[in-house]
């Protein structure tokens, strides 16, 4: 079969990807159709927007009076983008800023509003512009669904009992009439509600069993009628303590949704020198890589125990912030988080997606840090531009996986990139059925040199093409930037399979998606 080689040339990838290969391929990827896992929620894809450097104000909200186009203060562009991703879910307002959050600063006529310092982020004013209802038209516009995450660290129960009445109530309460004088006669869907962040630290610097006890007295308050009763969530650990899911699960379980845990990708997993952006070695394309994929172990730690506490199944774990985390890019306010985000992003995100598909029972929700020029980005703007991160076409690309059900898959002969006994896999994949009927398979390279073939076998199923899209590029670091926007992009390929098989080249550092078909 000839080779196929479409707009990926523009890219400047000197590679033939598709070709059908006889039976010497090294990479043996097997999918059972007849075993079919559990459906992966869509909230696997949720995103996370905290008050913190320009990711709400100038990424996403420029205001009703700005001369960027925008709906309710929020950039039509940026939004635009973020709809193609079928944003299931936007948590909000933080993060370290949840816990010094006071939700009565934001409503009410915007002009009106305290101004307050924003301690965790830059120590920069804080004027409230974007409070509960403005949230609400954002999770509107997006048409996904909404993540609150309530104030424990510096709140009360009573403000966070109000918050929850002010949002929901349907009742003649006065907290009720001042959201209709507000502008919202109609209570706001509050699809979960976490109590507290990282209680470990910027949220309190608590131990798990104080935490727990909190948990049930605040969560004790927070009533809303039944059909809007919001999912709680319970904020949980880290990759250095699996305690807070252990102390949780055993205490405060009841009429808990979820327990919430997070980790950050670090290339040199030092907080006081995290590694480059951009232009770095290839040492840390591969400490990158091994340190992302060992949340499959935090996950299994954490769902082991869950498994003990809750065999039932009825609690999730939420990794609800995740991603990268690099050195601030130079002459940026080292509290805005704002770093550039490249091929070697779009490649850690495919690869933790396939992990949370793997564990689709239990990781029921995610929410990368964070949707808009802060961290692991997928749009980064400047004034009236924006440009689109390679994560954001990881994301795209991915989309069919939303609630999707996960099949079992089998890969023999992986190859391993890297040495001294220090390798990881090469290929890494997942395959679903999705809502269309299709099934999908995604493929990641994590080899930044060498391409590497895939055969796929469907057993039951004969292989007639298949057709998707790939992400890889010549460069490690690879990115976007405004004078070059579209340097690397997902370009789209087909091919044909000989004798129901098919035999894929997969580009080296490369993520792949791709529907099979009859
Ligand atoms: O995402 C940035 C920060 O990382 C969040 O505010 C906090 O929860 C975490 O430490």
């Amino acid at each position: 079969m000839p080779c196929f080689k479409p707009s990926i040339l523009a890219l400047g990838i000197p590679l033939c990807i598709l070709t059908a290969l006889p039976a010497f391929a090294q990479v043996s990827l097997t999918v059972d159709t007849s075993r079919p896992g559990a459906v992966i929620n869509k909230n696997v894809y949720g995103q996370f927007a905290e008050h913190l450097g320009t990711g709400i104000y100038e990424g996403l909200w420029v205001g009703p009076e700005s001369k960027i186009p925008n709906t309710k203060g929020w950039r039509k562009d940026v939004v635009g983008a973020l709809k193609d991703l079928h944003v299931p879910l936007l948590r909000w307002p933080g993060g370290c800023f949840a816990d010094e959050y006071h939700w009565k600063d934001g409503i009410g006529p915007r002009g009106k509003r305290p101004v307050k310092v924003n301690t965790n982020w830059g120590g920069v004013p804080e004027n409230n512009a974007v409070g509960t209802h403005e949230f609400f038209d954002l999770v509107e516009l997006l048409g996904a669904d909404a993540y609150v995450n309530g104030n424990l660290g510096t709140g009360t129960p009573q403000e966070m009992a109000e918050w929850v009445e002010y949002m929901t109530s349907e009742g003649k309460s006065s907290l009720a009439e001042l959201r209709a004088k507000n502008g919202h006669p109609q209570p706001f869907k509050v699809a979960y509600f976490a109590i507290g962040n990282e209680a470990w630290g910027c949220g309190g610097n608590m131990k798990p069993e104080y935490y727990a006890s909190l948990y049930k007295h605040y969560k004790t308050f927070l009533k809303a009628p039944p059909n809007v009763l919001p999912k709680f969530i319970a904020s949980g650990g880290n990759d250095n303590d699996s305690s807070w899911t252990e102390t949780l699960s055993r205490e405060a379980a009841h009429g808990t949704d979820g327990i919430s845990f997070h980790y950050y990708t670090l290339p040199t997993d030092k907080w006081e020198k995290k590694g480059a952006a951009t232009g770095f070695p290839e040492s840390e394309w591969f400490s990158t890589m091994s340190n992302t994929l060992r949340i499959d172990e935090h996950i299994k730690r954490n769902v082991a125990i869950l498994d003990k506490n809750d065999p039932q199944k009825k609690i999730g774990f939420y990794v609800d912030e995740w991603g990268t985390w690099y050195d601030v890019e130079q002459g940026t306010n080292p509290g805005f988080l704002f770093q550039r985000n490249t091929l070697r992003d779009a490649v850690v995100a495919a690869l933790n997606f396939n992990i949370f598909h793997a564990h689709a029972d239990r990781v029921r929700m995610t929410n990368i840090a964070q949707m808009v020029n802060v961290l692991q980005a997928m749009i980064i703007t400047d004034k009236d531009k924006m440009l689109l991160t390679p994560t954001y076409y990881a994301y795209k690309m991915y989309v069919p996986f939303q609630d999707a059900t996960s099949l079992p898959l089998t890969l023999a002969n992986n190859t391993t990139y890297g040495a001294n006994g220090k390798g990881v896999p090469g290929i890494s994949a997942s395959a679903a059925r999705a809502r269309d009927g299709k099934l999908y398979v995604a493929l990641v390279n994590t080899n930044p040199h060498e391409a590497t073939d895939v055969t796929l076998d469907v057993p039951g199923q004969a292989i007639g093409k298949v057709a998707g899209q790939v992400l890889s590029a010549e460069a490690m670091d690879a990115h976007n930037t405004f004078d070059r926007p579209q340097a690397i992009k997902p370009a789209p390929f087909s091919a044909q399979a000989a004798g129901g098989k098919l035999t894929l080249k997969v580009p080296a550092k490369a993520v792949m998606v791709f529907a099979v078909e009859g």
